[in-house]
């Protein structure tokens, strides 16, 4: 897909207008505090309806205003579309598809992008929540309904919560219900991570492989309370038996604390785990890896290429690497954002932003 426009108004520090971008390489520059972020997560904001910055879309508007309003145009399925994202002060966002009001599920997936942002650093070293925020997000820009599955899923799971830490005996008798609920989206949501790890594994060793010159291995594990299971009613067996044998333990707490949604993801870097041994750039590679294959999966499944949104992530990585990349996404749509000019991309349409004002490079 092919994104043409974005259109701003009262969004953050970004200034009423424009900005045109090329089906190649766009290269925004500016200072600190400028709006280059800005820029990147109101593009991010319509393939993914929430932020990576922040849960609280209030934010999102202006100091000055209380409504903010984003809008771009694109090329999907060879045909020119629109989305709009409204946000007020007082009531709840609204999100347009092609002028029609849809729900944040039926905009996921519509408009694609990959995000590599410098928070992202810390998937290898911190803890498997954003991990697993990483996997499922993914997964949802391919299937949808995986968007809905995860959602189902944790619903079910604060239920089970609230039950747990009731005292009312009625109440916890219809744990065993929740049970089986868990277990069985808890199954489907293990199998489609397993195979898409798989898939995802399969790619990023290509890329780590060559960014590092053939220096580099890399593979993928998914690291499950279900073992390395493949049969989803097998799975949806061990999760019911393991709720059953920590329902004591779990009362205790007051939470559930066995299920997926304690699953990670251990990321092997020359047969070593990566979180204990990898250096600054090794992680960076195998982060760009990770995200270079999630963009040749959305390829490979939706025959779109998606957008590659790069947010100041070009530090740090020494010459070889950097060339490699700049050739591996060159020919793709893609969206810099970096302090100074960066010249190594070749052909590529410049952008200057200063306090929130975007303008072609002369
Ligand atoms: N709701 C808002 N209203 C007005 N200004 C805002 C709002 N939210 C954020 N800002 C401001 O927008 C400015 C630009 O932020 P942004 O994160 O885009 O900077 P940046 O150009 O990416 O800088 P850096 O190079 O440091 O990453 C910041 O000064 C921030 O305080
Ligand atoms: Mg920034």
């Amino acid at each position: 897909m092919i994104i043409k426009t974005l259109e701003t108004q009262n969004f953050r520090n970004l200034r009423l207008g424009k900005i045109s971008f090329s089906d190649g390489v766009n290269i925004l520059t500016g200072l600190n505090a400028q709006g280059k972020t800005n820029v990147i997560e109101a593009l991010w904001l319509f393939s993914a309806s929430k932020s990576f910055r922040t849960n609280n879309e209030k934010e999102f508007i202006n100091h000055n205003s209380n409504y903010s309003e984003l809008k771009v145009g694109f090329i999907k399925n060879s045909r020119e579309q629109s989305a709009e994202l409204r946000y007020y002060e007082k009531k709840r966002r609204e999100i347009y598809l092609n002028d029609i009001k849809v729900k944040p599920s039926e905009l996921i997936g519509n408009f694609s992008t990959v995000l590599f942002f410098p928070s992202h650093l810390n998937l290898i070293k911190e803890g498997p929540d954003m991990r697993r925020k990483f996997i499922d997000f993914a997964i949802s820009q391919i299937k949808p309904q995986y968007f809905s599955l995860i959602s189902d899923y944790n619903k079910v799971l604060f239920q089970r919560n609230n039950m747990l830490k009731s005292e009312d005996i009625d109440q916890l008798q219809t744990l065993e219900a929740w049970d089986i609920k868990l277990a069985k989206l808890g199954a489907r949501i293990y199998i489609l991570r397993k195979k898409y790890l798989k898939e995802l594994e399969k790619h990023a060793k290509n890329v780590i492989y060559e960014i590092s010159g053939g220096k580099e291995t890399l593979s993928l594990e998914y690291l499950s309370v279900c073992g390395d299971e493949i049969d989803v009613w097998k799975t949806e067996e061990i999760l019911l038996n393991k709720l059953f044998i920590n329902r004591d333990r779990d009362l205790v707490l007051g939470y559930t604390d066995v299920g997926v949604h304690k699953d990670d993801l251990g990321i092997i870097l020359n047969g070593k785990s990566a979180k204990a041994f990898a250096s600054q750039g090794q992680q960076r590679s195998a982060v760009m890896s990770l995200k270079l294959g999630e963009a040749e999966i959305l390829k490979t499944v939706t025959d779109e290429y998606p957008i590659l949104l790069f947010d100041d992530v070009f530090s740090e990585l020494d010459k070889n690497r950097k060339n490699y990349i700049i050739e591996k996404i060159r020919d793709k749509q893609v969206i810099i954002t970096a302090c100074e000019n960066l010249t190594d991309f070749g052909e590529s349409k410049l952008f200057e932003i200063s306090d929130g004002y975007v303008k072609e490079a002369e």
